[in-house]
């Protein structure tokens, strides 16, 4: 099992950019009145058929071919069906795939939210060809950055994977992140 949701999303995005997305969308919600934490990992690559989807909740399938299963996301499956909540695999073949899983956060083994910063700074300097969206709600206040307005700003995407774009995106999502989730109750 991972240690927290924001690792939980790295592992979800990467198999978005295996299925070569070209875009990836990531949402979290959070309810603090019905106590619940969702995330959403949409992305436009691969996709999978009907019977590829059901396998998917199985840990011994996979198509990666340097070992035999996949655990990314039973893992995910097993971490909000213990804290009471769900996950939800939409996916279209051509098309691309949704995921969405949602956990009870007042479950004592509910994962900590983590460092969601470091996550999309990972994904951001570590994929520059691909865009990602990034939305933060937290009883319905939001904070939203992306790929696209980035690179709008600076004018130039090879300065997406600089150390001064990671450097300041960390800071930008982090205080962000703070300030919203200071509002809550
Ligand atoms: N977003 C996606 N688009 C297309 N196929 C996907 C997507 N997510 C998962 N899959 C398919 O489901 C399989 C299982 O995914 P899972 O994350 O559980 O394991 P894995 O990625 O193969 O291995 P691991 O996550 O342990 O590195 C993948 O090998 C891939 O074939
Ligand atoms: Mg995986």
């Amino acid at each position: 099992m991972l240690q927290d949701i924001s690792q939980y999303i790295l592992d979800i995005a990467e198999n978005s950019l295996k299925a070569d997305a070209t875009r990836v969308d990531i949402a979290i919600e959070e309810d603090t009145g019905e106590k619940t934490i969702d995330f959403t990992v949409s992305d436009n690559g691969s996709g999978m058929e009907e019977n590829q989807l059901l396998a998917v909740h199985d840990p011994f399938y996979t198509t990666r071919t340097e070992r035999k299963v996949g655990l990314g996301i039973p893992f995910l499956k097993q971490a909000a069906e213990i804290c009471g909540g769900r996950l939800e695999i939409r996916s279209e073949k051509g098309k691309g795939t949704t995921l969405q899983a949602n956990f009870k956060s007042d479950c004592i083994d509910c994962p900590p939210l983590g460092d969601i910063a470091a996550t999309l700074v990972t994904l951001v300097v570590g994929w520059p060809r691909r865009d990602f969206s990034f939305r933060y709600v937290v009883n319905k206040e939001a904070f939203a950055v992306s790929t696209e307005e980035i690179v709008g700003i600076l004018e130039d995407r090879n300065l997406l994977a600089t150390p001064e774009t990671a450097q300041w995106l960390r800071r930008y999502v982090t205080e962000n992140i703070k300030t919203l989730r200071s509002g809550r109750e």
